[in-house]
């Protein structure tokens, strides 16, 4: 295992293999089973980790169920589970730099990536939701039935949550649905994606430093049809918020009908990155460009369709496919690399398998196309990849590919461009790159999506609302909006006559 001893997390990485962490004890899964968690930039295993399965989730459910009910967290003073929350962003800062390496080593980011983005917005996102801890509140209402009456309403956990987050930006992901869930009082179970276990390991002793009591927060990490699917369908589970495919989040509304548990989804994308002629063609250029390479094209809101006004479209596409051939590909933790691996060999199958179809489909292929060779052969590099003049219908234009590939599409009108950017299943994000302010608002009113960047892209902050439009998903996280997610309402009313 080639990791460097001078790394920050190469002591932490000794220690394996890793445990599950429920009801405040790490123990082994309850088949003694491990899993591998590769280093997709050297096909190597970087950990071996407990696999979690049914037995192992019942038993979390269960420790997070008792701590609910003795109410050991959602009992506790307001300002006391704020200021837990609030250290646990301080030891994610304290710490910055071994969960920047871990998240970079288990998923291939760059490490630059994961220092700016991940661990920083892990922590801001728990600081955010530590100020709303003493804020929630319900409210009075005028009745007009007859009689005298107060009625007001409480805002109350929902009791046990299961979250089920991905491997793009693990650490990030987590702290997405572990912050607000804490916030409102709730116990929960977070299985990260098996092909990224590490940093909710670690996520998990830092909470356990901040003195979160035992069994309000576990993790078990394990296979998706196996750990996954039974905290989704388990019957003392009352809300699962997941991040995932689309394909995957049905299968989750299905397995919630058994309790008819609470059910959000924040599922895929093929986001429109629109470029107008009036547009400052510099900064849409390094736009398009990070809308799509950035964290190798494995982000739910990439700009993947790139739709160009006819006029400026050639030059935009030069621009682009100059920058794409200078990137820096190699392993994310060497601080010169611009661009990392594919998480895994099957998400470099599929990407490559879409490379091929576009290919087919007869779209024009500017750069890229092909894996690194060389020193990276090994690891699951693909080149950055644009292609031109492709048509809506082909299916590099409509299915998420999930991987540093770039569908441009020309376009002559506006209305002809809202049209075409909204056709897709998929409503999560776009882009709109123009220097008229008129324009700005009416076609971010008309795009179908549930967040519209002007002039700008992935600004992600935990006081904005996530989530998106059709089959990207169902309700919003961040924000006060993912408040409404972890918590039931109820009205109380009572005779004052
Ligand atoms: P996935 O949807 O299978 O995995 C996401 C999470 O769901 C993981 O924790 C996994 O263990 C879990 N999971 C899988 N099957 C499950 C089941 N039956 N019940 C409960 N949990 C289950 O995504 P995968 O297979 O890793 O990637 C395939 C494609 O999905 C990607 O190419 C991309 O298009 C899309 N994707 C989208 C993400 C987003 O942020 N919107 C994140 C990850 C993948
Ligand atoms: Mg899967």
């Amino acid at each position: 295992m080639a990791i460097a001893e001078d790394l920050e997390i190469a002591r932490y990485l000794k220690d394996q293999p890793k445990k599950l962490f429920i009801g405040g004890r790490w123990v082994e899964a309850a088949s003694g089973k491990t899993f591998d968690s590769i280093n997709p930039a050297t096909g190597e295993i970087l950990a071996k980790v407990a696999e979690g399965d049914r037995e192992d989730v019942d038993r979390a459910v269960k420790a997070a169920r008792a701590s609910f009910e003795a109410g050991v967290w959602k009992d506790l003073p307001p300002s006391e589970r704020a200021k837990m929350l609030w250290k646990v962003g301080d030891l994610i800062e304290e710490r910055v730099l071994e969960f920047a390496q871990l998240d970079s080593l288990d998923n291939g980011k760059p490490i630059n990536e994961a220092l700016l983005f991940d661990a920083p917005i892990a922590a801001a996102t728990f600081r955010y939701y530590a100020g709303w801890v003493t804020k929630l509140q319900g409210e009075t209402h005028q009745l007009s039935f007859p009689g005298r009456y107060l009625s007001y309403t409480l805002r109350e956990p929902v009791g046990v949550v299961g979250a089920i987050v991905p491997w793009n930006f693990p650490l990030m992901m987590a702290s997405w649905k572990v912050a607000p869930a804490l916030a409102c009082g709730n116990s929960m179970i977070l299985k990260p994606a098996e092909e990224t276990p590490l940093s909710a390991l670690l996520l998990a002793e830092i909470i356990q430093e901040a003195e979160i009591p035992a069994g309000v927060f576990n993790v078990v990490p394990g296979f998706g049809e196996t750990a996954g699917a039974r905290l989704a369908e388990h019957p003392d589970v009352d809300k699962i918020a997941f991040t995932g495919s689309t394909e995957v989040g049905k299968k989750i509304v299905q397995a919630s009908t058994g309790n008819l548990k609470r059910v959000s989804l924040e599922l895929g994308g093929k986001s429109p990155n629109i470029v107008f002629a009036d547009a400052n063609l510099q900064s849409a250029a390094s736009g398009a460009f990070m809308g799509i390479f950035v964290n190798q094209g494995e982000v739910c809101t990439a700009g993947s369709r790139l739709f160009v006004e006819e006029q400026v479209y050639e030059q935009t596409l030069e621009e682009l496919t100059k920058t794409a051939a200078d990137i820096q590909l190699g392993p994310g933790i060497d601080f010169m690399t611009q661009m990392g691996p594919l998480v895994s060999q099957a998400q470099l199958d599929r990407v490559m398998g879409y490379i091929t179809v576009g290919n087919e489909e007869g779209a024009r292929l500017v750069t890229g196309g092909t894996r690194a060779d060389g020193d990276l052969a090994n690891g699951y590099f693909v080149k950055p990849t644009i292609f031109a003049d492709v048509k809506g219908t082909m299916r590099i234009a409509q299915e998420e590919i999930f991987g540093p590939v770039l569908a441009a599409i020309p376009f002559a009108s506006e209305e002809e461009l809202v049209a075409k950017a909204n056709e897709s299943m998929y409503g999560l994000a776009a882009g709109v790159w123009t220097q008229d302010v008129k324009r700005a608002h009416r076609v971010a009113h008309a795009l179908r999506a549930g967040t519209v960047w002007v002039n700008c892209y992935n600004v992600a902050d935990p006081a904005n609302p996530w989530g998106g439009y059709k089959q990207s998903g169902w309700g919003r996280e961040l924000g006060p909006y993912a408040l409404e997610l972890y918590t039931e309402l109820k009205n109380v009313i009572l005779d004052i006559s």
